[in-house]
């Protein structure tokens, strides 16, 4: 593979391809937590984010959700849309878990009576802080209408999530997304990942983790979990 690296993340390697509008994506096999400050190479992860990364993107696109996915091209690589990449992580909320449980002393698992929105402002050296919408505009990372655009996608797209994974048995406590500014006409359109490293998701019937807390907590062996929800995500429409 001889195109050029544009960027490399914690879990994605991105290159050019010759068409400028659409770019590669690789899956690493790198694991990271807390910042980056728990670290692991775990063979298969990229694989299996790939895949479900790519079946969840796909969904979406049918369900009338754009967002950047094009293909999967092989295990560990797919083509997407090229963007500039927002620096918001959206996090959506529909139990209480994480950071929310720690800050506000809700106990996880505790359902919320609505589904909450918040915003972190993506910056490694800040360690992505927590921001609201004047940030935001006062920051100039989005303006009025990209915010509300933004707010209803991640709406939508928890919709769309809550149903895809109900069908299989699975509750969607929690996921972040990202979005980006197409480079062909600066649409805002849903972009980088959304797998079981983005998403917290438990077994509905026993609360089983099947995500990346396995690997922040040290509760279980990350791959056979991704591997099973995988092939749970096999029978959904
Ligand atoms: P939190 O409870 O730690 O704030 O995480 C909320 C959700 O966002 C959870 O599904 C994990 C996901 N997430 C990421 O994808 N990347 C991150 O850097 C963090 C902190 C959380």
């Amino acid at each position: 593979m001889s195109s050029q690296m544009l960027y490399e993340g914690k879990a994605k390697k991105i290159f050019k391809t010759e068409d400028p509008s659409t770019l590669l994506v690789r899956y690493k096999d790198d694991a990271t937590a807390f910042n980056g400050k728990k670290k692991a190479v775990i063979p298969g992860k990229g694989r299996l984010n790939n895949l479900i990364s790519s079946k969840l993107f796909d969904v979406l696109n049918r369900k009338g959700i754009n967002n950047h996915f094009v293909k999967r091209l092989s295990d560990n690589e797919q083509l997407v849309k090229a963007v500039e990449i927002i620096p918001l992580e959206v996090v959506v909320r529909n139990i209480a878990a994480g950071s929310l449980s720690r800050r506000l002393g809700i106990e996880e698992g505790t359902p919320l009576k609505r589904s909450i929105i918040e915003f972190y402002f993506k910056d490694d050296a800040l360690g992505d802080p927590m921001i609201n919408d004047d940030h935001i505009r006062m920051m100039d990372i989005a303006d009025d209408s990209d915010l509300v655009q933004i707010r209803q996608t991640a709406q939508d797209v928890n919709r769309v999530l809550k149903e895809i994974f109900d069908g299989i048995g699975v509750l969607l406590v929690d996921f972040k997304l990202e979005f980006g500014k197409l480079k062909s006409n600066g649409g805002i359109v849903l972009a980088d990942e959304i797998s079981p490293d983005t998403c917290r998701l438990w077994d509905k019937a026993t609360h089983e983790k099947l995500d990346k807390d396995v690997f922040r907590q040290d509760i279980g062996d990350l791959p056979q979990v991704y591997e099973k929800l995988l092939e749970r995500l096999e029978d959904a429409q």
